[in-house]
């Protein structure tokens, strides 16, 4: 989600890094941080860092697609030589029997078994269980929020909290959570399974369990929950990430603005305005349910801002809260496994001066005993990021008890560090970022990238040395080099890194933007606001945009190359209608399909009569909906190429 509207999240500016060099020029910055990156590179780094050679005259992208020329209408555009396929859409069937998806008798009770609103992150979970399968498998996608004001008529933005009816807020609380869908190909074309067991929604009330150091906390527990383990639902579940053992990270994105009421007299009312728990109850939930009334249910936002484990080969299994991994606007939760077997996780904090987090688990992972992996999210080193004008980063530990984390400074225990995980990291000197979003890791390099979608409040004595534009419109990559080694050799535990800015996105014919891209970058190439991003399977960067229609220009899909000649050098692959953004880009494991969701088409409509696109049906009388589409070749060869 594009959260730019500044009534979404009110709160305080959190304090910058003090002791970073602000005010820096990107050059000046090079030029000094020379010396200091000589060593850095001695130390085993990949690589060189803020190599020249990365921007040689008349670069060549690796990917040879003839770039989609840029456009914006009511339609989904395509590069030549491959075509763009609805999989599934809002309200689509996935219970036998189930008619097709009409707007006249989606409520509640129907939407509680069809395919979610608003696609988010996608993963897809091959079948069997474990296999590389790529034409047979589980599409698992979030389903981040609603658009009422392109679902229902006379509704407007702003007034949808206040004016939705009952029936209305329950349908959009069904419509949000998860949506996972037996899918397969057959003759290039991807349809769901209608009638297969393992369809499944998730949704605001799907019982969940919670786990890791906040489980059973007395700030956990509720009046219908009074052991603090039993959750219900999940909310702006925006992007996420796949674990070896076959699950997926559903990352909650900061259920604040869904909550009524008042924190007036609530002990802990400070923290929930760090979260932006600020009453505004944005669609409507507290008005019929008192479980989204924080002066009813002071604890029930704890309860929120998660990271949820959820095995989608197991209809019947519970999805788990994991708390160790920390609370906050969590956009992705990116696994990797380290080459000495413990888990990471890379998570973006995905607000106004933010942080990026780490998790480390404590115990190993085992590939030739996936059960290893259940729990072993439970119990690790949470870190938050602090990037130095030297082109070195330190990953600093929340754990309770160090650097300052004890209960004379609000931290009773772990569980109150995990649960106010943005105040620990302000205690720590974390360094303030432009909006975290999505964090991968190139799987050829091993090197791994935090994308910053853009930070319009940040001003030139907020300038620090990864986040350098003042009022950033635009967004950055920030380029994250364990030492180690290339690809599996990369330690992803290690407490310093280097790192780099790979590319400032912009307008590169607007000299204001200041953006970095290659030179040979084309008039259809350049981005701004990167959300989401993806490796192909042989490491070429593929990354979404979300919040390019501020310009003018759809939001799409970008394939960059990270590595030699045409580094920093996007082209256009795939253009969205208006109005929506482009997010959970996924490969197939062969990366022949590349699934990306098409979120909130026409949702920039003040309202629905007035929806510029009713994309994908262009029935007259019908809705807009948000869907996955399959990107493919017309020849069935890798999409990256
Ligand atoms: Fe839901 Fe941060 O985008
Ligand atoms: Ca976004
Ligand atoms: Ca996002």
């Amino acid at each position: 989600m594009n959260k730019t509207p500044e009534n979404l999240h009110s709160r305080a500016t959190n304090k910058p890094m003090r002791d970073i060099i602000a005010d820096r020029s990107r050059r000046s910055f090079l030029k000094s941080a020379g010396a200091t990156l000589g060593a850095v590179a001695a130390q085993g780094f990949v690589g060189s860092l803020f190599s020249t050679q990365a921007y040689a005259k008349s670069a060549q992208s690796s990917l040879q697609f003839t770039e989609l020329t840029r456009i914006y209408d009511k339609m989904h555009h395509v590069a030549d030589g491959y075509k763009a396929d609805v999989v599934v859409a809002w309200g689509d069937a996935m219970k036998a029997g189930q008619e097709a998806f009409d707007p006249a008798k989606i409520d509640a009770a129907a939407q509680a078994d069809r395919f979610g609103y608003n696609c988010d992150f996608i993963a897809f979970m091959p079948l069997p269980r474990g296999s590389q399968t790529s034409d047979h498998g589980l599409l698992c996608v979030n389903n981040e929020y609603v658009s009422p004001n392109v679902m229902f008529a006379d509704m407007i933005e702003d007034d949808a909290g206040a004016k939705m009816t009952e029936a209305q807020v329950a349908l959009c609380n069904m419509a949000i959570g998860h949506s996972i869908v037996e899918i397969i190909r057959k003759d290039g074309v991807w349809s769901v399974v209608q009638d297969s067991p393992l369809n499944r929604r998730i949704t605001l009330d799907t019982p969940m369990t919670i786990s890791g150091p906040a489980a059973g906390n007395a700030h956990l527990k509720t009046s219908y929950d009074p052991t603090g383990t039993m959750a219900k639902g999940t909310t702006y579940n925006c992007s996420g990430g796949v674990t070896p053992w076959g699950t997926v990270l559903t990352c909650e994105e900061g259920a604040s603005d869904t909550f009524g009421g008042s924190t007036e007299g609530n002990p802990e009312a400070a923290a929930l305005e760090r979260y932006g728990y600020d009453g505004s109850d944005y669609y409507g939930r507290a008005r019929f349910d008192a479980r989204f009334d924080m002066g009813q249910e002071p604890n029930e936002p704890n309860r929120f801002d998660w990271v949820v484990e959820i095995d989608p080969y197991d209809p019947t299994s519970t999805p788990v809260k994991r708390t160790a991994l920390g609370r906050m606007s969590h956009e992705a939760s990116t696994v990797v496994l380290n080459k000495d077997g413990r888990v990471v996780v890379y998570m973006g904090d995905d607000d106004y001066f933010e942080y990026v987090f780490r998790f480390v688990t404590e115990a190993k992972y085992d590939p030739a005993n996936p059960a290893s992996g259940k729990d072993v999210l439970d119990a690790g080193t949470l870190s938050v990021a602090r990037y130095d004008a030297d082109g070195s980063m330190t990953w600093l530990p929340l754990t309770h008890g160090t650097a300052g984390l004890t209960a004379e400074a609000g931290f009773a225990d772990q569980a109150d560090v995990v649960r106010k995980a943005r105040l620990a990291a302000d205690l720590l000197g974390a360094t303030p970022m432009d909006r975290p979003e999505d964090i991968e890791t190139n799987p050829m390099t091993g090197r791994v990238y935090a994308v910053m979608t853009k930070n319009k409040k940040i001003t030139q004595d907020k300038l620090n040395p990864a986040n350098t534009r003042p009022e950033n419109l635009w967004g950055h990559i920030v380029e994250m080099i364990p030492p180690g080694g290339a690809g599996i050799d990369a330690d992803h535990t290690a407490e310093k890194y280097g790192w780099d800015l790979f590319v400032l996105a912009g307008n590169p014919k607007d000299p204001a933007t200041g953006s970095t891209f290659s030179p040979d970058t084309s008039e259809n190439g350049w981005f701004v606001n990167p959300d989401n991003l993806t490796f192909d399977p042989k490491g070429r960067m593929f990354v979404s945009t979300d919040g390019a229609n501020d310009f003018d220009i759809a939001d799409g899909v970008y394939g960059v190359d990270t590595e030699g000649p045409a580094r920093g050098l996007p082209k256009l692959l795939f253009a969205c209608p208006i109005g929506a953004e482009a997010s959970g880009p996924c490969f197939t494991p062969d990366g022949t399909t590349l699934f990306i969701s098409v979120q909130h088409p026409a949702e920039n409509a003040e309202t629905l009569d007035k929806a510029e696109t009713l994309w994908p049906d262009f029935k007259e009388g019908g809705l807009p909906r948000p869907a996955v589409v399959a990107i493919q070749r017309n020849d069935g060869a890798e999409v990256a190429s």
